[in-house]
């Protein structure tokens, strides 16, 4: 198991709340049998005291699938990596990186890179409470910290307490006066530190994050002697751009993924979806990306979006957008 998350580490689509759910980590699948998936972040609170198991969920045609805790307290971190584990993760991923505002009052994300003696604690309770392996996913810093200073000592608690594995956002987090989505975006990326830091910690698996937008950019990253490359908007919005080449072109082994062969993959899926009484835009929404930048994309985006939300709207919605692509594309 660790080794299977570890190899498909190579690369990545990051946990995006909202966005990576279930259903589009699926779609995300079709189009590569290879890259590691992330789940939204899940809080430990929600596991342990709310008991919210649904959460949880997933299709076996996920693996490899990484859980992602957001927590600050070891034992119920321990608890809820346990939950994960039953559940059939290949991995626990401890949020480091998220600023948001709901998330610093529980005082966990992004705040905790001012406490890396708490994250260490954290780590090593999850790992005693899992065979999977435990990996972080952190920022260069926050606020008026010197990343500089802060990486090198965070990587190295948290490698001295056994992980193994950390994804590295490469900006600071600015935890007042920067919103969630600016502070994806206004402060500025630092790749060579990361690079950096590889050479420092030559025996720490680490992968890089934040701006990445093709597959070429990934290669270069790897070429450059990182060991994985994460990418989170770019693959959600145009996943088959990141996605479809990724078995050839990262791992050297599969096909390129045909698109359209997805989206008729996509149909005994919805179909058992809409029979449990969901509905095909809970589907669809994560599907609008998937000919960006192709003759037609612009239809089946509207065609999709418009006619699933429709009451009763099933999978032929999906089919018929799908017309006005497939032979503007053959063209
Ligand atoms: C809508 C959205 C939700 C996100 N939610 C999470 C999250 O739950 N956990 C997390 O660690 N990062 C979260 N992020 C940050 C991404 O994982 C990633 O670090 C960031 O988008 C930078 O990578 P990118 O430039 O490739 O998108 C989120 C990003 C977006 C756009």
């Amino acid at each position: 198991m660790k080794n299977n998350a570890q190899k498909a580490a190579r690369l990545s689509v990051a946990p995006m709340m909202d966005w990576t759910d279930r259903h589009c980590r699926y779609l995300h699948r079709l189009l590569s049998g290879q890259t590691l998936l992330y789940t939204e972040m899940v809080t430990a609170p929600a596991l342990v005291r709310g008991r919210a198991m649904h959460l949880l969920a997933f299709n076996p045609e996920e693996h490899p699938v990484a859980l992602q805790l957001g927590g600050s307290d070891p034992q119920e971190l321990a608890q809820a990596a346990q939950f994960g584990a039953e559940a059939g993760y290949d991995e626990i991923n401890l949020n480091c990186g998220c600023p948001s505002d709901r998330v610093q009052s529980g005082t966990f994300g992004a705040v905790l890179m001012k406490d890396p003696g708490r994250v260490a604690d954290c780590v090593s309770a999850m790992r005693e409470a899992v065979d999977v392996e435990v990996t972080v996913k952190c920022r260069i810093g926050v606020d008026e910290q010197n990343p500089e200073e802060v990486l090198p000592t965070f990587l190295d608690q948290i490698r001295a307490v056994g992980c193994e594995r950390v994804t590295i956002h490469a900006r600071k987090a600015w935890l007042q006066g920067l919103s969630p989505k600016e502070n994806r975006d206004i402060p500025p990326l630092d790749y060579d530190l990361v690079h950096r830091m590889k050479a420092a910690f030559p025996d720490l698996h680490i992968s890089i994050n934040g701006g990445i937008t093709s597959l070429d950019q990934a290669r270069t990253h790897l070429e450059a002697g990182l060991d994985g490359v994460m990418i989170g908007r770019a693959a959600y919005h145009q996943p088959a751009d990141i996605l479809a080449e990724a078995d050839p072109l990262i791992y050297g082994t599969g096909q390129t993924a045909d698109p359209i062969e997805v989206v008729h993959k996509m149909v005994p899926y919805i179909e058992a979806h809409l029979a449990e009484g969901g509905r095909l835009h809970q589907i669809s929404r994560h599907m609008l990306g998937l000919f960006a930048g192709r003759p037609g994309a612009r239809a089946w985006r509207r065609a999709l979006s418009e006619g699933a939300v429709h009451e009763g709207a099933g999978p032929e919605v999906m089919l018929q957008a799908l017309e006005r692509v497939a032979p503007l594309v053959e063209v």
